[in-house]
């Protein structure tokens, strides 16, 4: 008899964007005439940029020769991207990073849910609430005790610090669902929890190319200690189109220190490093090549046009809908706005509403959790016609 993973039964049926997306195919199924603007998961819409594309064309012709040709490759990335990365992600800001405490991946979201594999199940785990659903899931997959951090008006969308002792603390900035950002003092806080309490930040700063104002940091290693206490996760979906690509990379420094029951230090890195060389096999080649063309001078300017159309979407919306009253968070250093429903009308009941009245689709503000109850998310990443239309759509009703 097969015993399953009885915590998967603990899981809601669906993942939060399948189940969107089920609803909208069945409306469109039912409306094939109208025509339906999609502003609910965060997909980019832009193509992927020139010197991307040429990156990609170079590198498949190279594999294509004898001298060119490569099979498997380093487990971590190759070292042309881990330098890449190090230089302009990191050294342009101070931060410096050695090679080996870069690992490049197929994505972020992944990440997120196969880090968890080196940290024992008795761990307790805060995550903010509303949250990006797949640091819930992944836990839940495991067993492990959660505790939330709830992101409301009241506490300025700031997570408190909890109640109980906590082991793993997950902090999204700028955050995904919310839109909202922390600046520099309020996260030097929360790396100062974590060292007097012993705990890991896994930080995840997929948004950071969207942050439009000073002293907001882009990184938590910006932060002094922050090596000691956390890990970085990092992704060229939402700033270079790539979330068809696939790369990604999380960042885990030397310094960090994990413990045996008995109270041995054991380096973080070299689990993870054992980790991914045991059940990965690299990003393929000339995906890397791909991303590493992001870096390039032409490259850093083809994915800043892009941003920019993504922060005009995002002041489109936001001013749109502040115009006519909405109240709105977020939007200005992220791609996500953050809206309250109006009406005392619950999350899913506006979802409902927007499909059927104006055939928008945006994310209902409770399907990240309790606290997003009453909110609604719409996304940056459309067209601009898309963002123009779905503001005059909703101007309408
Ligand atoms: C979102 O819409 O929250 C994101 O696109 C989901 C993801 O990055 O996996």
């Amino acid at each position: 008899m097969i015993l399953i993973n009885e915590n998967f039964l603990k899981l809601q049926d669906n993942y939060l964007f399948s189940t969107i997306a089920k609803k909208v195919e069945k409306y469109s199924q039912e409306n094939k005439n109208n025509k339906i603007i999609k502003l609910g998961i965060g997909d980019v819409t832009r193509p992927v940029v020139p010197v991307v594309i040429e990156a990609i064309n170079k590198a498949t012709k190279e594999i294509g020769t004898k001298t060119g040709f490569k099979g498997y490759g380093p487990e971590q990335g190759y070292s042309f991207l881990r330098k890449a990365i190090i230089e302009n992600d990191y050294k342009s800001r101070n931060i410096i990073l050695k090679e080996n405490e870069i690992f490049v991946s197929d994505g972020a979201k992944c990440d997120c849910g196969n880090i968890l594999d080196i940290f024992s199940e008795k761990n307790t785990v805060a995550i903010t609430n509303p949250v990006y659903p797949v640091y819930l899931d992944t836990n839940i997959m495991c067993g492990r005790k959660i505790i939330y951090l709830p992101l409301t008006e009241k506490n300025n969308f700031i997570p408190e610090f909890p109640k109980e002792k906590v082991d793993i603390i997950y902090l999204c900035f700028p955050n995904n669902p919310t839109g909202t950002v922390l600046n520099k003092k309020e996260l030097e806080k929360w790396v100062q929890y974590a060292k007097e309490n012993k705990a890991i930040i896994l930080y995840d700063a997929a948004y950071e190319a969207f942050i439009t104002e000073e002293n907001i940091p882009h990184s938590i290693y910006e932060i002094e200690g922050a090596k000691e206490v956390a890990i970085e996760f990092k992704s060229y979906s939402k700033t270079a189109g790539f979330t068809g690509l696939r790369c990604a990379y999380i960042v885990v420094p030397n310094e960090l220190m994990g413990y045996t029951k008995k109270g041995e230090k054991i380096s973080i890195n070299k689990l993870w490093n054992r980790r991914t060389c045991t059940k990965f096999n690299g990003v393929s080649y000339i995906i890397q090549r791909a991303a590493e063309a992001t870096y390039s001078e032409e490259g850093k300017k083809q994915i800043k046009e892009n941003i920019k159309y993504y922060q005009k979407n995002a002041k489109i919306i936001k001013e749109g809908l502040e115009e006519i009253g909405f109240v709105t968070y977020g939007g200005k250093n992220s791609p996500y706005i953050w809206l309250k429903v109006p009406n005392k009308m619950t999350s899913w009941e506006f979802f409902d509403e927007m499909l059927e009245k104006t055939n928008i689709v945006g994310t209902p503000g409770s399907g990240f959790g309790k606290c997003g109850e009453g909110y609604f998310r719409l996304t940056a990443f459309g067209t601009i016609e898309d963002s123009i239309e779905a503001i005059k759509r909703i101007k309408k009703i």
